[in-house]
């Protein structure tokens, strides 16, 4: 994989490097070189079953981020909360959504996307109907798959696709496992941040070895941390001594800002393009595209 950075201590100037928040040399990773031609997917799950870690916010924001640098970007709404829909701006009622596609109420997956605000960027919605839906796929052959068949029509038209998973780890994140080639952990920079993490990675074990040999754990995002208190630091550092090289260098900063944008219905890389926070998630997805996780 491109951008493993085992050799990093010889590179030439890393020791004036400035240390970064989780230990590691705080880089500009570089500007994403233009792709000569599109596709097919990388598809990355967005997973944590702890509420509220930042799994949407980074979809959206870390989806547009992706779409600004002329990657061909797919989102999809994998909460019936439909909290993507509604952070994008977008319709997720009286239109077609993930639940009519999985259902198969409607066989084509490409009526269902939606072209949002961000160019590049697309949207498949959801509503609270896909509640309802782990109840009807429960009986169906190859439940676990369903996801992927609904998927595959559309995997040639993007060169990446995120799916934000609510926070559980039933049958609908198992499919979004089973579907995915990565995943990509938020995790909230707070005391309890790692209870659950342990179980979330044999999940992924488990889907890897019975369903989808493919699909890699891409790294740990820390979100919402504070600079300014020692626990944001404590928190962190824990975290690296678990996840070593999975954590990622990029670390999402808590600000008010994103649910400044989520209530304008825009990512926060155009609600507040200048802000610390829309450069963070440029930063993460230079250095997913440097990792060679994103084309
Ligand atoms: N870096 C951040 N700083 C401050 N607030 C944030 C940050 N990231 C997300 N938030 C806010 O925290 C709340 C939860 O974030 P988000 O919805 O992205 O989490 P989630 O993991 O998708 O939640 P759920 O599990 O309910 O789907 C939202 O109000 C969001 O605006
Ligand atoms: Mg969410």
């Amino acid at each position: 994989m491109s951008g493993e950075r085992s050799d990093e201590s010889a590179l030439p100037g890393f020791d004036d490097m400035v240390q970064g928040p989780t230990g590691r040399a705080l880089r500009e990773w570089p500007e994403p070189p233009p792709l000569s031609g599109h596709g097919p997917a990388r598809i990355i799950a967005l997973c944590n079953q702890k509420g509220g870690v930042g799994k949407t916010t980074t979809t959206i924001s870390l989806g547009a981020a992706l779409a600004d640098y002329g990657r061909r970007t797919l989102v999809i709404d994998f909460d019936p909360q439909g909290a993507l829909s509604a952070g994008l701006g977008m319709p997720s009622h009286d239109v077609v959504t993930i639940y009519d596609l999985l259902l198969g109420k409607e066989k084509d997956a490409r009526k269902a996307v939606q072209a949002t605000k961000t160019k590049g960027l697309d949207l498949i919605p959801a509503n609270i109907d896909l509640s309802a839906a782990e109840v009807h796929l429960v009986n169906e052959v190859a439940r676990e798959q369903i996801l992927a068949r609904v998927l595959a029509p559309v995997v040639d038209d993007y060169d990446v696709i995120l799916i934000d998973c609510q926070p559980s780890l039933g049958l609908l994140t198992v499919n979004a496992l089973t579907a995915a080639h990565g995943v990509l952990i938020p995790l909230e920079c707070e005391y309890f941040a790692l209870r659950g993490v342990a179980l979330l990675v044999e999940t992924i074990d488990k889907v890897r070895d019975r369903l989808n040999p493919a699909v890699q754990l891409d790294g740990i995002l820390a979100t919402m941390y504070d600079a300014r208190t020692l626990h944001s630091r404590e928190v962190l550092e824990r975290v690296v001594e678990v996840f070593g090289e999975k954590v990622l260098e990029t670390v999402i900063g808590r600000t008010v800002k994103f649910p400044d944008a989520t209530v304008a219905g825009a990512p926060i890389t155009s609600f507040a393009p200048d802000h610390p926070a829309a450069a963070a998630y440029r930063q993460l997805a230079r250095e997913l595209i440097a990792r060679g996780q994103v084309a």
